[in-house]
């Protein structure tokens, strides 16, 4: 594992600087290079493969892949964050319906079980090519006469602005690793049990309400998450008084959050 890992390093670092699209040494070459079994150098270049930094294509050899997208956890929206990496964003609706809200996702719209909402799923495209698919939840009271080509022209939080006065301004999001299911893969392009982050946001708009909750799968192999560690301060707090509990309310009051219980 430690021997794979060192050329999953060595790999990257010959890779660092290639332009994207550039073929790779042969397996046979790399392995003498690096001195390294075949076996060790093909794991490693697999694993490589899977995270998107090298592509393969059958009969022709192995190319430098695209960077990853470094995702930031902030509440922008998809059509803001690829614009920002001069990317030009889209997407195609590809259901859009009105239904009750149930229990449970009245439960997180605050709103009663009976209340329509509009329920959409898109697959966002970055400069023609797939990065998500996204399923909106939205009391459909909020968002009258929405209608499936309104998702495809623009950003849903620009529309939501410009049409329906809504400014998103604060959510809360959970990221966990997924694999992509049969329905996904074809969506997005990619072979079936794709590694893939799967997000859920409940935003809240500026008077404090619920507007939207999101499921979003978002490619393993085009995106990371970054993040600022900001300071802890539950473990300052719990320095100075000599008790462990300010790390675990820190711990609670986000999952209340995440569950929807606000903080
Ligand atoms: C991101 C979020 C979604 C949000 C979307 C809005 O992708 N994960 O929760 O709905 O942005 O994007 P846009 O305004 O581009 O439609």
């Amino acid at each position: 594992m430690t021997k794979q890992n060192d050329v999953v390093e060595r790999v990257l670092e010959l890779i660092d600087g290639l332009p994207v699209g550039d073929a790779i040494p042969s397996e046979r070459q790399l392995s003498s290079d690096l001195g390294v079994s075949r076996p060790t150098l093909r794991a490693a270049l697999e694993g490589l493969v899977r995270g998107g930094y090298l592509v393969r294509r059958q009969g022709s050899g192995t190319f430098v892949g695209r960077p990853k997208i470094a995702q930031e956890l902030t509440i922008t929206s998809f059509s803001e964050d690829m614009r920002r990496r001069g990317m030009a964003p889209s997407s195609r609706t590809i259901e859009l319906r009105v239904t009750t809200a149930g229990a449970r996702l009245g439960q997180v719209l605050h709103v009663s079980p009976g209340e329509p909402i509009v329920v959409a799923t898109r697959l966002r495209l970055a400069d023609g090519d797939t990065m998500a698919i996204e399923t909106l939840h939205i009391p459909s009271a909020l968002v009258p006469g929405l209608r499936a080509k309104d998702l495809e022209s623009g950003s849903f939080y620009d529309l939501l602005e410009q049409r329906y006065g809504i400014v998103i301004v604060s959510g809360i999001q959970t990221i966990e690793p997924t694999v992509t299911n049969e329905e996904e893969s074809a969506a997005l392009g990619v072979p079936l049990h794709s590694p893939a982050f799967l997000f859920e946001r409940t935003s809240r708009a500026r008077s404090g309400q619920i507007v939207e909750s999101v499921r979003s799968i978002y490619r393993g192999d085009r995106y990371k998450l970054v993040t600022e560690l900001s300071p802890n301060a539950g473990r300052e707090l719990a320095g100075r008084s000599g008790s462990g509990h300010g790390v675990d309310n820190d711990q609670r009051r986000l999952q209340a959050a995440a569950e929807g219980g606000g903080t």
